[in-house]
């Protein structure tokens, strides 16, 4: 159902990837009444047959995918390097693309994606859309309400070891365009920029804390990008936050992200994930008091944002997961780096609008 509690038309969709994430995004894609999931592809053919047995779709090849008259957005689920290649094939192909994070891994990749998409008068959006979810809709709402004052700032930390001791293929985590801050900084940001708008400036320091990484049958896997970075950004509203991403800690309290206000503070969950539990502690309270959640949308429903996408395009308003959204997070990333490497505060040169509140369901297919 569209604002107006009008059905929504149908949108003919196809999927480029079908690796890992791709099983969620099928399955939720066939949830909403308004997406028809018509075929899949992979460069790996075997790949996309199974996934297309398994969903009831066709496989087709990427050509043939990309020509299909039946299809008019394409969700892009390739591995981080090939993204750029591929979404900008899927909108010289005329149809209008979804993919998944990064948008690109440099600047200039990213900016061609969105220059080809407004020549050709298309739309790009693009992962995390976490931010959608139910726990992270009820913080953007508390923060508008003037629940904790007027924001001041923020922490957010991702702090782990990697991925090589339970990844089947970690190798391009530890190269240019992954570590922590290409792989998970998206999810972090964007609930970041969801809350308080653009960023406008960063500063940041890095370092590969180890030269080589070990599968757990002891293949060695060299590194060659930062693996902790410690980042300070300052936001459009003058918030400022504490972002720190690393692969190179084994164990942590720190919670994943905090916000403090001129009268509180909120503990937010993991931004990897729709819902979760929301406290929140004014400043006279003597505990924190646990906030239920007020909007719809907690569990794992990876491809909400392609939902809202089409919802845009059917009704020519905006969608929320944003294709400035997503370039605007590629150049905070590369920002951050660029200041750890130079040892100067770098500016921001883009910026997006804060997505509205979803504030509307989707009719969903009845089991
Ligand atoms: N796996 C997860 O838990 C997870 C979670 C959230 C987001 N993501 C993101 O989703 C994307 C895919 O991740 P994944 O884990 O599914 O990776 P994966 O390696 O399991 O799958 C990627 C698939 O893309 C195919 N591919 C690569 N280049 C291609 C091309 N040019 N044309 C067509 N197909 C191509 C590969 O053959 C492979 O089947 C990444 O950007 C990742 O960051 C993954």
């Amino acid at each position: 159902m569209d604002a107006n509690n009008q059905p929504i038309e149908r949108m003919g969709i196809g999927i480029v990837g079908c690796g890992n994430i791709s099983e969620i995004y099928c399955k939720n894609v066939k949830t909403f009444e308004h997406l028809n999931l018509v075929a899949c592809a992979d460069l790996d053919e075997a790949r996309a047959t199974a996934r297309a047995a398994q969903f009831d779709i066709a496989a087709r090849s990427v050509a043939a995918l990309l020509a299909s008259d039946d299809i008019e957005l394409v969700v892009n689920l390739t591995i981080p390097d090939a993204h750029a290649k591929v979404s900008r094939a899927i909108l010289k192909a005329g149809k209008h693309v979804y993919s998944e994070k990064p948008l690109a891994t440099t600047r200039k990749d990213a900016a061609k994606i969105l220059k080809r998409a407004k020549k050709k008068n298309l739309r790009v959006g693009g992962a995390p859309d976490t931010f959608l979810g139910g726990a992270w809709q009820t913080i953007r709402k508390l923060l508008d309400d003037g629940a904790i004052g007027t924001p001041v700032a923020a922490t957010a930390f991702m702090l782990g070891h990697g991925p090589e001791k339970w990844h089947p293929n970690p190798d391009f985590f530890y190269q240019p365009g992954a570590g922590p801050l290409f792989d998970m900084g998206p999810y972090y940001l964007t609930a970041l920029i969801n809350f308080f708008g653009s960023v406008k400036r960063v500063a940041s320091l890095a370092r590969a804390s180890f030269p080589e990484r070990y599968t757990p049958d002891k293949r060695a896997i060299p590194v060659n990008t930062p693996t902790h970075i410690a980042g300070s950004l300052e936001f459009a509203n003058g918030a400022l936050a504490t972002l720190v991403t690393s692969f190179d800690v084994w164990h942590t309290q720190l919670p994943r992200i905090e916000i403090y206000g001129s009268e509180g503070s909120i503990l937010a969950p993991d931004p990897n994930w729709f819902g979760g539990e929301i406290f929140i502690r004014s400043e006279n309270d003597a505990e924190w008091r646990s906030v239920p959640i007020e909007f719809p949308y907690t569990t794992n429903l990876r491809g909400l944002g392609v939902a809202d996408m089409a919802r845009g395009i059917r009704a020519n308003t905006p969608h929320r997961a944003s294709g400035e959204m997503t370039y605007h997070v590629v150049d905070v990333m590369r920002a951050l780096l660029k200041s750890a490497e130079e040892g100067k505060q770098v500016r921001l040169k883009s910026e997006c609008a804060r997505p509205a509140l979803l504030n509307e369901t989707f009719a969903l297919n009845q089991p």
